[in-house]
This record gives C-alpha cells, sequence and structure tokens, in this order.
C-alpha cells in the first residue's frame, strides 16, 4: 500500500482545484495534441479536473479516470456535477499498482498520468500497465515532478534545507522524489518506444498575475507533508515554522521568483 504524502484535506483539495485551473491545464493539453475522438485512460485522476480538461478536447472520444482514494474520487465527482459536466468523464475506483481493467485492456489510444508516479513505490509497474492499457500505435504520457529542479530566488533562509527535508520524506515512505528525470527510462523499460520528451514550466515571478496562487500552492506542497516532515524528524517542527515565516514574507518582495518545471514525456506501443 503506498502512502499518499499530500493527504486530502479541504485545504489540499482547494490547493490542487487552484493550480489545475489557473496555471497548468491548458499548457499540458497543448503538449497531448489531441485529435478529439481518442479514447483515453487516466491514473491517478485525483479531483478530476485535468481529466475533465481531457474529456474537453475529445467529444467524440471518451475518458475513464482511475482513483484509488475514496475521497478524492467521491470530491471528484462532485465537483463534474457541480460543473454540469457529470458525463464528461467517467471516473471509476482503482488501484494504478493493481490495475483492473476487464476487457479494458489493449483498447485506449492514450493513457496519461501526472503527478501520480511521485507517489507510488513502483512506478514502472503503473507504466507497464499503461503500455497494456493502450493498443498497438496508442501513447502513453507521463508527466511528474523533478523535485531537483526547485529554485527560489532570493532565496528565503532556510528554505533549500526544508525542501531538501521535503524530498527525503518521499524516499522515506518509499517514493522517488527524481521521479521526472526517470520519465522517458520509465517508458523504454515498460515496453514504450520513447518520442518525446520537454518540460511545462511551472514557476513565475512577482508580477505575474498566477504569482501569488503559484507561491501559495509551493507552500501548500509543503504543508501538507509537514506532519510527514516532522514526525521522520528529517526537519524539527520549530525551524520549519520559521522558514514557512520566510517564505511567506519571500513571496510578497517585488523581486521574488520561483524557478519549477515538470517532467513530460511521451512513448509509443510497437
Ligand atoms: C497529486 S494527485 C494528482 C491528481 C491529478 N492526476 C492531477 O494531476 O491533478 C495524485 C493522485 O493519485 C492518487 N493515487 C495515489 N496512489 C494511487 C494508486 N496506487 N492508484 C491510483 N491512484 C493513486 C492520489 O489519491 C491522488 O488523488
Amino acid at each position: 500500500m503506498s502512502i499518499y504524502i499530500h493527504g486530502t484535506d479541504d485545504s489540499e483539495q482547494r490547493r490542487l482545484s487552484l493550480m489545475n485551473d489557473v496555471l497548468l491545464n491548458s499548457a499540458m493539453l497543448r503538449e497531448m495534441q489531441l485529435r478529439g475522438n481518442e479514447r483515453i485512460l487516466d491514473l491517478g485522476s485525483g479531483l478530476g479536473q485535468f481529466t475533465r480538461t481531457m474529456g474537453r478536447a475529445v467529444p467524440d472520444g471518451h475518458v475513464v479516470g482511475i482513483e484509488r482514494d475514496e475521497a478524492q474520487l467521491a470530491q471528484a465527482l462532485r465537483l463534474a456535477e457541480n460543473d454540469g459536466e457529470a458525463k464528461l468523464a467517467e471516473f471509476r475506483a482503482g488501484d494504478a499498482l493493481a490495475l483492473e481493467l476487464g476487457d479494458g485492456w489493449g483498447t485506449f489510444d492514450v493513457a496519461h498520468t501526472r503527478f501520480l508516479l511521485e507517489h507510488i513505490p513502483d512506478p514502472l509497474a503503473a507504466v507497464r500497465s499503461m503500455v497494456r492499457a493502450v493498443r498497438p500505435g496508442g501513447r502513453i504520457i507521463l508527466a511528474d515532478d523533478d523535485h531537483g529542479v526547485m529554485r527560489l530566488w532570493p532565496e528565503p533562509a532556510g528554505w533549500m534545507s526544508l525542501w531538501d527535508a521535503y524530498m527525503r520524506a518521499y524516499d522515506r515512505i518509499g517514493n522517488d522524489p527524481f521521479v521526472g528525470r526517470r520519465l522517458v527510462q520509465l517508458l523504454h523499460e515498460a515496453g514504450a518506444a520513447p518520442v518525446r520528451n520537454t518540460w511545462i514550466f511551472f514557476g513565475g515571478c512577482a508580477g505575474m498575475e498566477t504569482f501569488p496562487t503559484l507561491a501559495a500552492n509551493m507552500a501548500g506542497v509543503v504543508n501538507s507533508a509537514r506532519d510527514a516532515i516532522v514526525s521522520l524528524r528529517l526537519f524539527d517542527a520549530d525551524a520549519y515554522d520559521r522558514v514557512m515565516a520566510e517564505y511567506v514574507r519571500w513571496s510578497q518582495r517585488p523581486d521574488a521568483a520561483l524557478w519549477f518545471s515538470v517532467a513530460w514525456a511521451e512513448g509509443v506501443r510497437g
């Protein structure tokens, strides 16, 4: 059983929604170059915002989102209903590490996953299932974090030490904080032919309309793992709070810059 480091409380759900809506989805959708009729599998669909974004992009296709956590799944269904989009995508309970697709194996045109591989102990098993899920010639699209690319400038005192503790919390619970750099290798090892990789910029600076949301998101990412970081004794609780206070001051500076990118790779099943 893998541990999901961010948890699923209300503030975490709000953070994911903001991040999805404001920052990432259109850039990621552009990279996918969908034609409009694909059958898409989305592993670890979470609150389903990007699953629905893909659904809107394939009016003649179909999107199936697979999510292990009941709270996330229930909230995804609620959000879709509230937006009048209950039929846009199909959300199913399921475990990416023990995927059950019945007679759906080999029928999808695209298998997609974003921000899941960093949260599971065996990302290769999930990618193997994605390769098996698509038809011959079908595409496998992976998007995930390589936490090593984070830079803040001017750096708030203690920030990189705290970020380091955050990254170590990942490997202490058996997950890889650097899985982003492995995406092409994972595709190859899973039997797909890699065809493309890129970065999706996920940074910003003072003066950009999205910057407050972005800065709050990055704090939210780390704060959602605070309990894990402190209980694993990776960072002292008081020091944690001091660094976060520095971070908040930094985020209000007129020269604050946050540099981060999401790794993205595509492969094809032979
Ligand atoms: C960071 S969220 C990403 C959600 C969505 N893909 C996105 O990009 O907005 C990761 C999701 O993966 C789910 N998850 C974690 N382990 C899983 C597993 N083994 N099988 C399916 N979902 C899983 C978590 O519950 C969470 O909803």
